[in-house]
């Protein structure tokens, strides 16, 4: 086997944690992989310079991981293109909104014998209106294969390597040996699932339960609320992944992407904060975003927004009571504090 190139496309939060795992990984596997690691950065200013000579400077993400060093052979680089062309495995990394516009900035550079990764949370929308995995349209727009990865995996505390779990989903069992040598470590446990749709479905969904959980918190409900919170919001990812996912399989919601990033993502996180702050505020989440975030997003509430309009369009939005209060409140068309009395009659109960 050839050895192989990697490129980290998205240098934020996560990307920069992983970058840790890739880049160490890479350095104790010199028979398999090349060891520069391009690390895509979106430019932009730190402290009056550019945070791509600060970071390679540091080799430290001073504004998106500070604290934490980054190996050596991991550099950041502010022109996709040159980034990504040489790469045999990119991994994207990057808030899901971003995606579209990344991936046709590559698509005439990319080698077309690479593997895709994507660890993003989140959806898009097809031509249609209709819900459209990352994956697929990494897929689409790239013509190679995308596979996932996705866990209960809060950046900071796999920085500070705190032992965790994660999901890999993958088309073919070759790809997952391959891509546990990039991201298994003692502290990084990964198991391979080829069920690639529902672990990334999982990823994006639980951020919406997550606000459920923090309007919870921020009414000063205790655990039992909140654990029916969790329960009702497993079981209407549940129900989505089998209306929307072909071949969705049940175990999957069980692995560290399932049940397990729900658990973590209601307790900490930051779209749990997010609903704890809508509940004490009048911002809207624009606002809220400027405040609390520094140049980061909240995923949940764009994931809100694409389920319901999906479930809207299907005539479904009764059956998933959750999905849709969620959404309304973080519109602003709904006040918090009637969230609980969206959930006593749900489909769930009868
Ligand atoms: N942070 C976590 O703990 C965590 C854990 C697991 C998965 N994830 C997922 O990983 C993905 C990335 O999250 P993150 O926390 O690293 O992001 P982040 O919010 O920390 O970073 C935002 C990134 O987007 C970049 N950016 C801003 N504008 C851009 C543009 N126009 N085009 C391209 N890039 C732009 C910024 O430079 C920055 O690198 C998300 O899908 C998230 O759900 C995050």
């Amino acid at each position: 086997m050839s050895k192989k190139t990697v490129c980290i496309v998205g240098s934020g939060n996560w990307g920069s944690a992983i970058a840790r795992i890739v880049g160490t990984n890479i350095l104790d596997n010199p028979d398999t992989f090349h060891s520069r690691v391009n690390m895509y950065m979106y430019e932009e200013k730190y402290e009056g310079r550019k945070l791509t000579e600060v970071v390679n400077e540091m080799h430290e993400n001073v504004k998106y991981l500070p604290g934490f060093k980054l190996p050596e052979n991991v550099v950041a680089m502010p022109d996709l293109a040159e980034a990504s062309k040489t790469a045999d495995i990119l991994i994207f990394v990057l808030p899901h909104q971003f995606v579209r516009g990344t991936c046709k900035a590559m698509q005439e550079h990319v080698k077309d014998t690479a593997l895709a990764v994507s660890l993003i949370k989140g959806f898009d929308k097809d031509a249609e209106g209709n819900i459209l995995m990352i994956s697929k349209l990494i897929e689409d727009w790239l013509k190679i294969d995308c596979c996932v990865l996705s866990g209960a995996n809060l950046a900071q505390e796999v920085a500070e390597e705190q032992f965790c779990e994660s999901t890999l989903g993958v088309k073919k069992p070759e790809q997952g040996e391959l891509l546990k040598m990039l991201f298994e470590k003692p502290f990084f446990r990964t198991s391979v699932v080829m069920d690639v749709e529902t672990i990334e479905m999982c990823g994006a969904l639980k951020n919406v339960v997550a606000i459920g959980a923090g309007i919870v918190d921020g009414m000063g409900l205790g655990h039992n609320t909140k654990a029916a919170v969790l329960r009702l919001g497993l079981m209407e990812m549940v129900a989505f992944g089998e209306l929307f996912i072909k071949g969705c399989k049940e175990d999957t919601f069980f692995e560290s992407c399932g049940i397990a990033d729900l658990v973590a993502t209601c307790h900490g996180g930051r779209n749990r904060l997010l609903g704890e702050t809508v509940v004490k505020s009048d911002k809207t989440i624009r606002e809220l975003e400027k405040d609390i975030l520094r140049g980061q997003s909240f995923q949940g509430p764009l994931v809100a927004k694409e389920v319901y309009h999906t479930l809207s369009q299907k005539n479904l939005l009764e059956r998933f009571p959750m999905f849709t209060a969620i959404y309304r409140i973080c519109e602003r068309e709904m006040d918090p504090r009637e969230f609980i009395d969206c959930l006593r009659n749900h489909p769930e109960h009868i």
